[in-house]
């Protein structure tokens, strides 16, 4: 996994083939057994495709005379053009088609595959006289293909890319990752340029940490795959806006995933491949170096030149930058977002400690629409990040300060205190802690029933109901007897486990206590975090406000293991 940079699977799967074991894998449905062998298949086929390409590149006339020496003339050697199993796809018009019918490829993956195209009935190869770069997966089999014109001419596009099917999926490839990977870990950065060719040059001279995008900016999965390798992205563009227009698309989510992204921007005409050609790898790595700038603040800087003094403009990109250093809310990063807070205020000649204020409203205002559903307080009711869970609606309820759920868990504790919880103890030995906080509960009357219940419980006195409806205190008698008689219960959901058998609350009174435990923990928690919130809306002090950020992280964790823990209050879909 180390070496080859694989998944597990992957690895497993990559031994498996290369000492002939067969590897069972669960029974797949019909749909996906059927894509599952087109991709086989397609891949089969593109190492046909790719060797048959080869093969006229260096062993016949036209592929020399055309195809080699234009990429000789380039600049790239044969150890090179070997390495990225470069090709050419001769000029007659359908010279790779005949070769795969014969090779008895089905025409319908023929055509899936892009390499040939029917035209009048006929079969022709879709890449005449094009120079071909396989794209590989990160995994080494080839995906598809790029087939680049030999001469530039204004008819026919310059290069032509495999259509999307089931192994060519654009947005997830990176040209070149597969030779890069390793390199990439080394160097723990990722070098991205725009073109194939930008790819092949550097790695002849020696920077071998590159992959391509293709042009376009890059996607959440292309994110994610450098991710895998290294948190440290490069992107170098050859000086033209459209280039940084479509690297900064994006780059919010670049952010988001934790990745540091650097922008370095070639000077003159050149691109990444006419560069070290010109000046060498030595060069080619000095820029790298001493011009590599923070992709923040370089749009800070380009985008302040343009604003030029126009006021409005200015604001507007206070809130943008605010807006994309908030994105960076982990706690871990907390110096990397000072840091971001410092340069861009510096840049921007405003206030350190204003622009720190707009960062933590845009903190809270992200923690507010991601935690609550409705725009009252509430609970969590998103997905997790593996969208399994949801929290059920009554739980939201359930969490709102409610006089009902106070009285059903005042009713928990009169009916099933004395009854045993467990290790010999009772239920009212883990409740009644509870309670110890007079804050709990919002209904004072309540909160004198509990102390008198304790008083009651420890003096071994029977806190029953009954005892309280002769209490001399009228209205304490009376407060009982309307707990007892109200139908609410604290958790209607364990109905549903026990579905058409009612079972009595006596038979259930475990699971009845047992959310009024969770229940109570849950409200806990949650005062705390008001408390919290209020505490850092308060505060000025920066490190104090890391500290608040990082106690509400800690309280929503708890939140969550609490809710996972408790079957009861969360649905599993
Ligand atoms: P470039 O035009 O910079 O191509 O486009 P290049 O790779 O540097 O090729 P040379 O050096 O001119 O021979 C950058 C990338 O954009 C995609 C390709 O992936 C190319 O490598 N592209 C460009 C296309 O897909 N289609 C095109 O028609 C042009
Ligand atoms: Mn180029």
């Amino acid at each position: 996994m180390e070496h080859e940079k694989f998944s597990y699977v992957e690895a497993l799967k990559w031994l498996a083939n290369r000492y002939n074991v067969e590897v069972e894998e669960t029974e797949l449905s019909p749909e996906i057994k059927i894509q599952q062998q087109t991709a086989d298949s397609l891949y089969i086929l593109n190492g046909f495709a790719q060797q048959f390409f080869s093969d006229v590149l260096f062993n016949q006339e036209e592929g020399q005379d055309i195809g080699l020496s234009y990429l000789k003339e380039r600049g790239f050697s044969e150890a090179t053009i070997e390495r990225f199993q470069l090709g050419y796809n001769p000029s007659a018009p359908d010279g790779f088609a005949q070769a795969a019918i014969k090779a008895m490829y089905n025409p319908e993956l023929l055509q899936k595959s892009g390499l040939v195209v029917v035209r009048d009935g006929k079969t022709l190869d879709n890449y005449r006289g094009r120079i071909i770069f396989p794209i590989h997966s990160p995994t080494g089999k080839i995906a598809g293909f790029g087939a680049r014109v030999i001469r530039n001419n204004d008819r026919a596009p310059k290069y032509i890319n495999t259509p999307e099917n089931e192994i060519y999926i654009k947005s997830k490839l990176l040209y070149g990752s597969y030779f890069a990977r390793q390199a990439i870990d080394k160097a723990n950065e990722c070098l991205l340029v725009e073109g194939y060719t930008d790819v092949v040059a550097l790695h002849q001279a020696g920077v071998e940490n590159v992959v391509a995008s293709g042009g376009t900016s890059l996607t959440p999965d292309q994110l994610r795959l450098i991710k895998k390798y290294t948190p440290n992205l490069t992107i170098i563009y050859d000086g033209d806006a459209a280039g940084i227009k479509a690297a900064q698309r994006g780059m919010d989510l670049a952010f988001e995933e934790g990745l540091q992204v650097k922008l370095v921007l070639i000077p003159g005409q050149e691109d990444p491949d006419s560069y070290v050609r010109k000046f060498g790898a030595g060069a080619f790595r000095e820029l790298i170096s001493t011009g590599k700038k923070d992709f923040i603040l370089f749009q800070l800087e380009t985008s302040l030149a343009s604003a030029s003094g126009d006021s409005n403009k200015k604001a507007q990109l206070v809130n943008q930058i605010a807006e994309t250093i908030s994105r960076i809310n982990k706690a871990e990063d907390f110096t990397r977002q000072q840091d971001y807070i410092r340069r861009s205020s510096e840049l921007l000649k405003i206030d350190e400690n204003g622009l720190t204020t707009l960062v933590n409203k845009f903190i809270r205002e992200r923690i507010g629409k991601f935690e609550t559903k409705s725009p009252e307080r509430g609970l969590a009711t998103e997905a997790d990040s593996t969208g399994k869970i949801f929290i059920d609606e009554e739980l939201n309820e359930l969490l709102n300060r409610d006089e009902q759920q106070e009285r059903a868990i005042v009713r928990s504790l009169l009916e099933f205190g004395l009854k045993p919880w467990d290790s010999g103890k009772t239920v009212a030995d883990y409740l009644l802690p509870e309670f110890e906080d007079e804050d709990m509960f919002d209904n004072k009357s309540l909160i004198r029933v509990l102390q008198l219940y304790k008083i009651w419980y420890e003096q071994k006195l029977e806190p029953t109901a009954r005892n309280f409806l002769y209490h001399e205190d009228q209205e304490l008698g009376a407060l009982v007897v309307s707990i007892m008689d109200f139908p609410y219960e604290v958790s209607e959901n364990w109905k549903r486990v026990y579905e058409g058998k009612i079972p009595t609350r006596e038979e259930l009174y475990a699971e009845e206590v047992g959310s009024t435990l969770t229940y109570l923990k849950l409200r806990k928690i949650q005062r705390l975090m008001d408390l919290n919130q209020k505490d850092l809306e308060k505060s000025k002090n920066q490190d104090e406000q890391l500290m608040f950020m990082q106690t509400h992280l800690h309280l929503k964790q708890m939140e969550k293991d609490l809710m996972v823990k408790s079957g009861t209050v969360i649905v599993k879909i």
